[in-house]
């Protein structure tokens, strides 16, 4: 294969300089991007990037790269408000601690670009308040989807969309599980491989509980609805309750099932969910399996679209935080990354969905056809399952519970 030289401009720009906290997965992938390709991105950008300061717990610990050409710092905060270091890039992940680092950064004026979704999703406010007192960019296409350019998409390539509804599967983990789960395993047996395949953290919680694709939906949100959204606001359901031999029964009625966030305009106010749904197989993000990740997004004038690719691993996680490294080196950064700071978005609770329901009835559901029709506008009978649809989910709530229900129901998506 040909070697690539790239554009052969010199900068004539002061370097960028880079402040690292966090050395492992993503950080190590970080580093040694900027030592592989760092001649291409200075021409492309008319500015050099220059590490200049390096922080984790242990400075003793084995890399992959070598660290010793680096500043090192034990106090993170000393190393955000470092003279020489323009830009801190936060790969270490944990909110608190993370969090007061980065104060320091924005409160000094430095750049911050992050693929910790969950600080931006609790002290997103904060930190977009203090970026633009200080004038300073909060760069965090890491933090949603990994590797997709779905932040750049979302508030650049669609910025003259009213984008009504952005739908996906933004949690690798869950993806590999369900996955898996289709394939006939169960779940205790898809996790112990995602696991030992190394895509699912020591400490699955966030992942498996949701949380993770909440965050990352949270954030969606905010660039959608062009207001502030209140975390503590968001439906969150995991994949933990799903039942084992759901998917084959869904399976003989056309569905396959996934974990989706979605963020999507209704009539009083913003969907901000996450919750394990059927989708028909026919659909585009039923096709997306294993650890991928998936977007789709419909904008007034844009229409429909779908991005798909990698929402983790070190090297593509890397890739996002660096291109907006070389957006801020290149000029094209953007002030609190575009986030807004202002007014708050209303976020419907899941129990105003009005929407399709997949139910799991043993006796042909005669018992429960009669009760659900006075409630819905559509009411199938596959079999083995109702589908209900154009019900109000506190009213589905509600009859199943009078009727003493104990079967498993599901929403449906995408019908
Ligand atoms: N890995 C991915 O595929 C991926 C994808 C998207 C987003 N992210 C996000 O990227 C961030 C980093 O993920 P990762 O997978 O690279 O994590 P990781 O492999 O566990 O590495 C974390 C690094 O941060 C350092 N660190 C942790 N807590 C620290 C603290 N309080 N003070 C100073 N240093 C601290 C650790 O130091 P030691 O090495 O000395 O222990 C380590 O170098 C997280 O926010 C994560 O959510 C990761």
């Amino acid at each position: 294969m040909m070697t690539r030289t790239g554009p052969s401009m010199v900068p004539s720009k002061s370097p960028l300089r880079l402040g690292l906290l966090g050395l492992g997965t993503v950080g190590q992938a970080v580093l040694a991007l900027i030592e592989q390709h760092g001649a291409i991105y200075a021409a492309r950008t008319g500015r050099s990037l220059e590490v200049t300061a390096v922080s984790a717990r242990n400075r003793h610990r084995a890399r992959r790269v070598d660290i010793s050409v680096y500043r090192w710092y034990d106090d993170a905060s000393a190393l955000a408000m470092a003279e020489d270091v323009d830009v801190v890039i936060e790969v270490a992940g944990g909110v608190d601690a993370a969090y007061a680092v980065a104060e320091a950064a924005l409160s000094a004026g430095k750049h911050w670009v992050t693929a910790n979704k969950a600080l931006l999703a609790e002290h997103g406010q904060a930190l977009i308040a203090l970026a633009h007192e200080n004038h300073a960019m909060i760069g965090f296409e890491a933090a949603v989807c990994g590797a997709i350019p779905v932040v750049k998409t979302l508030r650049e390539g669609l910025a003259a969309n009213l984008v009504d509804d952005v739908q996906g599967i933004f949690n690798g983990t869950c993806n590999y599980i369900f996955t898996q789960m289709a394939n006939g395993m169960g779940f205790e047996a898809a996790l112990a491989d995602a696991t030992a395949k190394g895509y699912a953290e020591a400490d699955p919680a966030l992942d498996i509980g949701g949380v993770d694709a909440a965050h990352k939906t949270a954030l969606m949100a905010a660039l959608v609805s062009d207001g502030t959204v209140d975390f503590t606001a968001v439906s969150v359901e995991g994949i933990t309750g799903v039942p084992d031999g759901i998917s084959a029964q869904l399976a003989q009625h056309g569905y396959v099932l996934k974990l989706l966030g979605q963020c999507r305009l209704l009539a009083h106010g913003w969907a901000v969910w996450v919750y394990p749904a059927a989708v028909p197989q026919s659909h585009p993000l039923a096709r997306i399996d294993g650890v991928v990740n998936a977007v789709a997004y419909h904008g007034n004038a844009a229409d429909f679209g779908m991005l798909q690719g990698l929402g983790a691993g070190g090297a593509a996680t890397a890739s996002a935080v660096l291109s907006d490294v070389l957006d801020i080196a290149a000029g094209r950064g953007v002030i609190a990354g575009g986030l807004p700071n202002g007014s708050e978005t209303t976020v419907v609770p899941v129990s105003e969905r009005v929407g399709a329901y997949w139910v799991a009835v043993s006796d042909g559901g005669a018992s429960l056809t009669a009760v659900l029709q006075n409630i819905s506008a559509g009411l199938t009978n596959l079999g083995t399952a109702l589908l209900v649809s154009e019900v109000r989910e506190a009213d589905l709530r509600d009859a199943l519970n009078a009727q003493q229900y104990a079967g498993a129901w599901i929403r449906v998506e995408g019908v």
